[in-house]
């Protein structure tokens, strides 16, 4: 970590995300009982999010990813949302639950929402570890937060900045 002690922020430690999603994982493991859960994370900033939520999920479930890009490489939405890459099976039939980083302006889970749902599953949700509600231009229903934020541009845990800083166990500001 030493290499970034500099010009970085914590936000939440790794500690502190850790409870957030077992206590997550134990939610959504009541209320999907019994369903045909499969968990679609949004490429890229899911992966370690999703690799923690679906191991706190106690439910046999499938995984599957979609691409997105909305962000280029800079700090502000160009609210242009574009899809990088493609389910690999259908869900039609399924209880679909989205697992996002975090929801911005809800450009892009306005896209994938209405898109997702031209594909029949039998329910969708989302669940997204971070909300920056401060910046909300679209109003989409969240079933499941782990964090409300200010509005800061965050990194770390999935999240980038020109596509560096994936790989940090916390979520950090750049800068102090
Ligand atoms: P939205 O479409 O504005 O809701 O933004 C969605 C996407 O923008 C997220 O999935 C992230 O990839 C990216 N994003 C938004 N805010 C941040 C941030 O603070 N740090 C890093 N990426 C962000
Ligand atoms: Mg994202």
């Amino acid at each position: 970590m030493s290499q970034y002690d500099q010009g970085l922020t914590v936000m939440l430690t790794a500690e502190q995300i850790h409870r957030k999603v077992v206590e997550l994982g134990q939610q959504i493991t009541r209320d999907y009982a019994g369903k045909d859960l499969v968990c679609i994370g949004v490429l890229k900033g899911c992966f370690p999010f999703l690799a923690d939520l679906v191991r706190e999920i106690e439910l046999p479930l499938r995984v599957d990813f979609l691409g997105v890009s909305s962000y280029g490489d800079r700090t502000k939405s160009s609210g242009v949302v574009r899809f990088t890459s493609d389910l690999s099976k259908p869900v039609e039939g399924l209880d679909v639950l989205i697992v996002e980083d975090i929801v911005d302006t809800g450009l892009t889970m306005r896209y994938l929402l209405s898109n997702l749902k031209t594909r029949g599953p039998r329910s969708l949700a989302i669940c997204t570890l971070l909300h920056k509600p401060d910046r909300t231009m679209i109003e989409v229903e969240l079933d499941y937060i782990g964090f409300t934020i200010p509005d800061r541009f965050v990194i770390g845990y999935g999240l980038d900045y020109a596509e560096i800083y994936r790989n940090l166990p916390f979520i950090g500001v750049l800068g102090s």
